[in-house]
């Protein structure tokens, strides 16, 4: 095993294996293989559509909102090292996507901050649509067919911020994420570099076990909870079915 070990890491410092994880000091920020990941920009019309906050969408209150969510995360995260974040909700459509797109934008805005967002909702990956990118690779096909990460990472045009698509639809999600494959990537993901924060953004506790299961390879749990939408016992018994250690708490999202 070890001599396996050994022959890898020779391997790789003399250039033989590329890490999809690389660290480019070029801009100064660490950046996943930034000189193999796909550069796709973002679309104008797609951000205005989804409310990202970019250049071509500003929100005072919205941006604001964020920044004090930020700055709320990193008090409750940094000191104890908590750095990957899974964004859940009860049911479907109360703005998980949402929160962990203009989430992540928000953290990468912050000077010493790498992002990395990964889709982990396989059914119905959204995540490309909100910036308008039409790629169909990602984490499946890692998680399938051993794609590297390197082919598979995209980098929309926001500085510091890299996204892990998911990929085409598939039916198996549980599978796939309960692997150990999955809980490795996690850890990896997250350990690679000390100033970067992971959001994944999951499914809803409603219709599959997929966040239950994800919870426990991340550090933290946030719920999204749509303003006026969710009965109090419904919310309590999604947060039921979540180890009370995971929950760091819930996001009111507001849709008007
Ligand atoms: N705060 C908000 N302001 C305006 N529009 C919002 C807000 N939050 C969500 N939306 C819109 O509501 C719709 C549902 O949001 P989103 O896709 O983020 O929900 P979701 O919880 O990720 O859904 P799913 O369960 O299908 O993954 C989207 O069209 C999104 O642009
Ligand atoms: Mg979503």
């Amino acid at each position: 095993m070890s001599k396996i070990k050994d022959a890898l890491q020779k391997a790789k410092r003399e250039g033989m294996i590329s890490d999809p994880f690389a660290k480019t000091e070029s801009k100064g920020f660490a950046v996943e293989g930034e000189s193999q990941t796909r550069v796709v920009d973002y679309t104008e019309e797609a951000v205005r559509k989804h409310k990202i906050l970019t250049p071509y969408f500003e929100d005072h209150n919205l941006s604001e909102r964020f920044k004090l969510l930020r700055t709320k995360l990193i008090s409750e995260t940094q000191s104890k090292d908590e750095r990957s974040l899974l964004i859940t909700s009860t049911l479907d459509q109360e703005g998980k996507t949402f929160t962990a797109v203009n989430l992540a934008i928000t953290f990468a805005r912050e000077v010493d901050q790498t992002v990395l967002l990964v889709d982990v909702n396989l059914h119905n990956p959204s995540i490309l649509k909100f910036f308008g990118i039409e790629e169909d690779v990602g984490l499946v096909d890692y998680l399938m067919h051993n794609r590297p990460l390197s082919e598979l990472l995209v980098r929309p045009g926001i500085e510091k911020l890299v996204i892990l698509p998911s990929g085409k639809p598939v039916k198996n999600s549980a599978e796939l994420l309960r692997s150990l494959k999955m809980k490795e990537l996690v850890k990896e993901m997250k350990n690679r570099y000390a100033d970067r924060y992971v959001f994944f953004d999951a499914p809803s506790m409603s219709n599959s076990v997929d966040a239950m299961v994800l919870s426990e390879y991340v550090d933290k749990t946030l719920f999204v909870v749509e303003s006026g939408r969710v009965q109090p016992q419904q919310l309590s018994e999604s947060l039921n079915l979540l180890n009370t250690d995971k929950i760091l708490g819930s996001i009111l999202n507001k849709k008007n």
